[in-house]
This record gives C-alpha cells, structure tokens and sequence, in this order.
C-alpha cells in the first residue's frame, strides 16, 4: 500500500529492502519525549497565531500526552512502516483525534523536528554530563585533600623521575576534568538555539512565531538560518568531541588504576564493589572496571570520526545521511555516563597504600634533582655541573646497591670537596616534596590550597 503519509503521488509502497535501510524507529524512538514536546510547543504557537484552532491545539495536546502515557507504559506499537519516531507519533495521534492532527505538521517538516529533537537530546546529554564530571571532580578533590602529605614517585616515561603527592596527582585529574566540563558548557552555548520553524529548508510563509517556541523548548533564540538549522549537526560533532576527550582522560586514569592495582606497584587496592574475580583462579582480583573505562574511549573516538565522515561533503540542506547521526551518538552518550560513573566510583572506594607509595618514592634515585639543586644554591655550582656531579653519584650509589641518601658523606666529598653533612636533608622524599612550593609545583600546602580553589570555584561556577 502508499504510504500514508505521502502516499498521493506514490502508487506503490517500499520494497523491503527499501524500509529496512529507511526505518530509523528502531534507534530513534528514543527521541520520543522531547519530539511530543516539540511538537506540542508548535502546537501552541501555532493557535496562538490563529494558524489552527485553540480546539485543535487543545486535542493534539491531549494526544500527544496519551501517547507519551503510551510511551512509556510500554504499550505503544512502534511500526517500521511508520519509519521513524516522526511518523509513528503523528500516525498514531490520527488514530487518537482524527483529522486534527493533520493540521500539527502545518508550517514544519521532518527536517526541522530532528534537527530539534536531537539538539534536545544532545542539550540533555550536555547537562548530564556537567552533573557527572561535577560527581568525579568532587571524588578526586576529596582524595587529593585526604592525599596532601601522601608521597609517591612521579614518573616520565614510566620510570619514576620525582617524588610528588598523591594529591597533587589527583588535582592532575580535576584540572583536566574541569577543562572537560567547560568544554561541555561552552558547547551547550553554542547549541543552544531553536532550529524549529526552518521548516523544510527555506521557512514557511505562515506567519509562525520562532521565538514563542525557541523559548517554550528552552532556547535561549530560534536560529537564524533556515537552512543552516536543517543542515547542521556539528553541535553533535562537538558533543562527540568533548566526550572523546573526556574519555581519553579518563582511559589514562583508567590506565593509572590497572597499573597502581598490581601486585609488583601495590600502589592501591581497589574495592570488592568494583573488582571482579576469575572463574578459574580463585585468587585473581582484577580491575575490570578500570579496563572498561580505558576501552569505552574506543566507541566514543568511532563515534566521533563516524559522524565527520558522514558529514563531510554533504550538500546542503538535508540529506538522509544524516539519519545516522544518531545512533554512534546515543551510544557514544552511554559509554561515556557509564565510564564516568564507574571511574567516580573507584575513586571514591579505592584505598591507598600510603607505604607502597612512599618506599616506591624512594627508589630509583628519586631526589637526584634534589641533589643537584643543592649543589646549585650551597656552593654556588652552575647547574649543568651540579648535573654531571650528581650523575657521579647516582653512579656510585647504584654500583653500591644503595640509595642517594646512604652514600658515606666520603664518597660525595671525592665528588667535590665542599659538600656537607647538611647535603642529607635534601635526599628525602618529604623534603623533596616539600621544598616544590613553586605555583602549580607538588607540595603538601599547595595541594591544600589547590584543592580549597577548586572548592570554592565549583560552588560558584
Ligand atoms: N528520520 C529522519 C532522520 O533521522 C527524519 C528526517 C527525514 N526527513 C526527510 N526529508 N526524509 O533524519
């Protein structure tokens, strides 16, 4: 049979084939709740411009909430034949109140409806977002203030370099963290305009009001060009881009946890809640949180390159490509709250082996720059000597098996002469950590005050 909806100029309806590769419903029923408020609001904008009747607005409102009752009480028969969420609502509202809700589509399209209804959704997405990186910067700032004297090695290339604070590490996390959720309301500006109303592609020459439903949606305005406003879809782009971001910095904690969790670093236990065993040997606990966190990154940058590459080369307005830009979306949305949950949750619950750490901050000449420094403020060294008599002693120290800070005072002064007992105060991890007062730099205080920042700045934000 013709399609219901376009049928007049079809005398046959869709190969099979043809409606499998058109139906978006399976997907994009999804965007019923904010496609029922969308429409809803045109409704309303529509009577009050005396475009339709204050009766029918009146009906198709009713209908559109019996269908969202419907909806979600999971008695609504989602048809492929109806194609998409578009159709399926206004088929079955016809079905509902009859031939008012022929006049709902008046001085709109497809096109316009899904522009809004995944700028809704994306919007949505967008705050939750904010909400939960708000969560994860709330469990590293509490780590880092419970960490501010925790000393642990800090490492470059994956070979410890100096002693910093588990704390300091932590605010690491926040500051990239906090980037993201900048990004996030930067875009949100950005997204934040109301494509329905664009109709088609060209407006409408009913005379509609944009503002009235830009600002019944939520909108702060309608946007400004009708053929922009169907065209567009880089306000998911740039969803996807934050998120992809976010997710590599959360893979690279992720990374941290699998690594810390080791027996050979032993740096940090993570809790039975987000741990599992092994069906074979009973004595593994492994971090699969962490390693799921460290992989959904993968869906998200597909997610990503997906939607560039259907985008790209697009002429304008609307092509049906654009039809699938939504599920890598959906998906990347999901990963993404479901990465972020879990890493705020092993945060929170992962106890720190404050021993581990500090021992492990003692090895592999961790003070050596320490020692350098010293050379450099005490006696006067220009620092690349001060380099090279260090190297010496870190030479010495490692053809004895012992750290910096046991070498016999002797062995140093061969090295130069003028070295003192007082050299020993600076070969510690503490006062390592300690003497890194500089802005930005690893000290227990600074941590402290970072964190009393970030406090005050996520109160008022
Ligand atoms: N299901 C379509 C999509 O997701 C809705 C818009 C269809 N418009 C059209 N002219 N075929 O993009």
């Amino acid at each position: 049979a013709a399609n219901a909806m376009w049928g007049g100029r079809f005398a046959s309806g869709p190969d099979a084939i043809m409606e499998e590769i058109n139906a978006s419903i399976d997907f994009d029923r999804r965007l019923y709740e904010e496609d029922i408020a969308g429409s809803k609001a045109h409704a309303a904008m529509l009577a009050q411009q005396g475009i339709i009747t204050a009766d029918d607005a009146e009906s198709i409102t009713a209908g559109l909430e019996e269908i969202r009752g419907e909806i979600q009480a999971g008695r609504f028969n989602f048809s492929r034949e109806r194609e998409d969420i578009h159709m399926n609502i206004e088929a079955r509202l016809a079905e509902l109140i009859g031939p008012a809700a022929g006049r709902l589509h008046t001085a709109r399209s497809r096109n316009d409806q899904v522009a809004l209804d995944f700028r809704l959704h994306v919007k949505t997405a967008f705050f939750s977002l904010d909400r939960a990186l708000t969560g994860f910067i709330e469990a590293l700032l509490a780590k880092a203030e419970d960490h501010a004297d925790t000393v642990m090695p800090g490492f470059t290339h994956l070979q410890v370099a100096q002693p910093v604070t588990f704390g300091h590490h932590c605010l690491a996390y926040v500051e990239m963290a906090a980037r993201d959720l900048s990004r996030c309301r930067d875009a949100v500006n950005r997204l934040d305009e109301c494509p329905l109303g664009a109709a088609a592609l060209a407006g409408t020459g009913f005379d509609i009001d944009r503002h009235m439903t830009a600002k019944a949606l939520g909108f702060r305005e309608p946007t400004r060009n009708s053929l922009d406003s169907v065209s567009d879809r880089d306000f998911a782009l740039e969803f996807l881009s934050v998120a992809a971001i976010c997710g590599t910095h959360l893979s690279r904690l992720a990374e941290e946890i699998v690594i810390w969790s080791t027996p050979q670093f032993g740096f940090v236990r993570l809790s039975d809640a987000f741990s599992t065993g092994s069906s074979i040997m009973p004595q593994k606990k492994n971090p699969d949180a962490a390693e799921l966190v460290r992989a959904k990154p993968g869906r998200i940058n597909g997610a990503l390159i997906s939607l560039l590459t259907v985008m790209k080369g697009l002429p304008l307005s609307y092509s049906k490509d654009m039809q699938e830009d939504k599920e890598q979306v959906f998906d990347a949305i999901d990963s993404l709250a479901l990465a972020l949950a879990a890493a705020t949750g092993m945060v929170r619950d992962m106890t720190i082996q404050t021993e581990a750490m500090r021992k492990a901050a003692g090895h592999g000449f961790s003070t050596a720059t320490d020692l350098a420094d010293w050379l450099v403020r005490e006696l006067g060294m220009p620092f690349r000597e001060a380099h090279h008599v260090t190297g010496r002693a870190v030479a010495l120290a490692e053809a004895r098996g012992v750290g910096l800070e046991e070498l016999p005072l002797d062995s140093l002064r061969e090295l130069d002469a003028r070295i003192g007992e007082a050299v020993f105060s600076v070969l510690g991890v503490d006062a390592s950590v300690n003497s890194r007062t500089s802005f930005g730099g690893t000290a227990p205080a600074n941590v402290r005050a970072q964190v009393a920042y970030w406090r005050e700045r996520m109160a008022t934000d």
